[in-house]
Order: C-alpha cells, then structure tokens, then sequence
C-alpha cells in the first residue's frame, strides 16, 4: 500500500515538472481511474467490510457465490448471454474470496497447527476454478452439459462450504482472543480490497 503510494507520488512530481498537456491529461485521467477503481474496490468489499467480523464477512460472501450458483442453476439454454455473465460473476467474486482464505484465514489455520486442513481446503478451491473455467468453455462452445456442471460445482462447493462453516473457522475463532480476532478481521479485509 505504501509503496503504490509512494510511486504514484513519485510519477505526479516528474510529469508535473515538464509535462506536456497531453501528458498531464493522461495523468489527470489516471488519477480519475484510480478514484473510480478505489470506490468500485471499497463497493465490492462494503459487505465483507459490514458483517464486521472475518468469519461473518466470509459467510456473507458465501451467501453470495450460492445465490449466483442458483441463478445459473435456473437458466436455460438459450440464455447464452445471461449465463456467460454469471459465470464472470461467479469466478470474480469466488477470486475475491479465495484470496482472501488462501493467503490470510488458511494461513493462520496452518499456524494454529493444522496445515493439512489447509492444503485440503486449498486443493478444494482449485477444484471449483476448475469447475467455472470449464463451465466458462462449456458456454461459450454452446455445448451440452452446462447444467450438469453447475450442479457439479454447487456440489462440491456446499461441501467444503459446509466444513469451513461447521467445523474449520469456528475452531480457529475458538482458538483466537478478541484482539486477534480484530486483527484477522481487518488483514483479511485489506487481502480482499487488493484483489476487489
Ligand atoms: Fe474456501
Ligand atoms: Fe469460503
């Protein structure tokens, strides 16, 4: 965070001390991007941010991904459109999600002692990529199977939604003090601003 600041600022003093205009409209264009994506990023995470805590905010996301799974699940075939849209919308917000598990909430479960947890729940994920991605293929050939595969994936992802939910995070919140809880609530949030 510090260091995009810092080169942002660097790359604003050196254009601004011989800029041409159009050089300085780019700049001002760019600064208005990155307005843009920030508030689009800060929109994205506003429900993670909301639930107010790690564990809360991850099922709330979880919610989310059901509901755009059921959306899919509801589609015919000749929703070609609506249903390659889904799809982007699913593998986006799953990203979101992923890394947000993956490089804060499986870590610590790893550090609490149980790293073999969290190689299964990644090894988990990579399975649903796989899924959207062939599901993504599947739309775009208009070939058959469509259906079959969300209901492969809804599947698999209750699944380990379901042992992250019952059995995985309220032992880790279990194992944490308050502070730590705060903590973890507020480096995931920053993991899944980046990536939002
Ligand atoms: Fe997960
Ligand atoms: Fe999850």
């Amino acid at each position: 965070m510090t260091d995009t600041s810092t080169r942002t600022m660097g790359r604003k003093m050196t254009i601004g001390n011989g800029g041409t205009p159009a050089l300085m409209a780019g700049v001002a264009g760019f600064g208005l991007g990155m307005m843009v994506s920030a508030g689009r990023k800060a929109a994205s995470q506003a429900a993670t941010f909301a639930a107010g805590d790690w564990f809360e905010g991850l099922k709330a996301e979880h919610q989310a991904a059901r509901t755009l799974l059921e959306q899919l699940a509801a589609t015919r075939e000749e929703d070609v459109a609506k249903r390659a849209a889904l799809v982007l919308e699913l593998q986006y917000a799953m990203g979101k999600h992923q890394v947000q598990e993956e490089y804060v909430i499986y870590c610590v479960v790893a550090e609490h002692g149980h790293s073999d947890v969290a190689e299964a729940l990644n090894t988990d994920h990579f399975e649903v990529k796989q899924g959207l991605y062939a599901l993504e293929m599947i739309g775009k050939a208009k070939g058959p199977g469509f259906l079959e595969k969300v209901a492969a994936i809804r599947t698999a992802f209750e699944s380990h939604v379901r042992e992250e939910e019952d059995v995985v995070f309220p032992t880790l919140q279990a194992m944490l003090t308050e502070d730590e809880k705060k903590a973890l609530t507020s480096r995931m949030n920053r993991e899944g601003f980046k990536v939002a």
